[in-house]
C-alpha cells in the first residue's frame, strides 16, 4: 500500500500511528483535585523524557473537553504513575471511561488506594510499581498537552524487585497498548551477539 502525497489527507493518520507505534506502555495516572477528589485514568502516549534528572512524560489529548487529569495536575503540580499489571487491566480500562469531575474514579474502577510515600496523592494499592512525580512543565502541542514530571519517589512490590535494582518482568506482567487493543508482554528472546551490559 503506497500512500501518495495526494492521498495522505484521505487516511486516518491517528489510526495508522496508533497501530504502528506499538506496543505502548500505559501510564495509569492518579491525581487529586484541589477539592480532594481522587482521579485515575490511563495514558499510553507515555515514555521517559530524561534520565538526568529522571523525568517522565505523557500526552493528554483534548477530544471535546479538558480532561480531569490535566486540570488536577495544573492545580496540585503532582501525580503518580501506576504500572498496570495483567490482573489490573480491567480496572484500568474502567477508569478510562468518562466521569464527571466530582466522581471518585478509584471507587468507580473498583481500585483500592493508599497515599503516596512522598507526595499526598492517592496511588493504586495493587499496582506493582508507583512512580511519584512533581510537575516539571506542560508543553502544549496543538491540542495535545505533554506533561513532564520529575521523579521524586519510587515504590516497587517485593516480589517484583530483584537484586540489584532490577525489575522482574515475569512478575511485573505489564500490559501493552496495541492500537485499540491490549497485549501481554511476556515473550522475551536473546540475540546471539548481544554482549551489552544488562
Ligand atoms: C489504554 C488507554 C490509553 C489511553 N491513552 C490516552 C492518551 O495517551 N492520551 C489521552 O489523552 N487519552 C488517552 N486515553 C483516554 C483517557 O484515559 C480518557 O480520556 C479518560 O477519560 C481521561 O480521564 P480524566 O478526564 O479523568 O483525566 C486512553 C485510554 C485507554 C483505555
Amino acid at each position: 500500500m503506497n500512500i501518495s502525497k495526494e492521498n495522505f489527507q484521505n487516511h486516518s493518520m491517528s489510526k495508522l500511528i496508533k497501530g504502528a507505534v506499538v506496543p505502548r506502555p500505559i501510564a495509569w495516572v492518579s491525581t487529586i483535585s484541589g477539592d480532594g477528589i481522587r482521579n485515575l485514568a490511563p495514558f499510553s502516549f507515555f515514555t521517559v523524557a530524561s534520565m538526568n534528572p529522571i523525568t517522565l512524560c505523557f500526552s493528554i489529548g483534548r477530544a471535546d473537553r479538558d480532561k480531569d487529569t490535566l486540570k488536577n495536575i495544573k492545580e496540585t503540580k503532582q501525580f503518580i504513575i501506576n504500572v498496570v499489571s495483567e490482573s489490573l487491566a480491567n480496572q484500568m480500562h474502567e477508569s478510562s471511561k468518562r466521569f464527571d469531575a466530582d466522581i471518585d474514579e478509584f471507587e468507580r474502577a473498583g481500585t483500592d488506594f493508599e497515599d503516596g510515600d512522598f507526595i499526598p496523592v492517592p496511588r493504586v494499592k495493587q499496582s506493582p510499581v508507583h512512580m511519584e512525580c512533581e510537575l516539571d512543565r506542560v508543553i502544549e502541542i496543538g491540542e495535545g498537552n505533554l506533561v513532564l514530571g520529575r521523579l521524586v519517589g519510587y515504590h516497587i512490590q517485593d516480589d517484583v524487585y530483584e537484586e540489584t535494582d532490577k525489575v522482574n518482568p515475569y512478575e511485573l506482567k505489564p500490559v501493552g497498548r496495541m492500537a485499540g487493543d491490549y497485549s501481554y508482554i511476556r515473550d522475551f528472546f536473546p540475540l546471539p551477539n548481544d554482549d551489552l551490559p544488562k
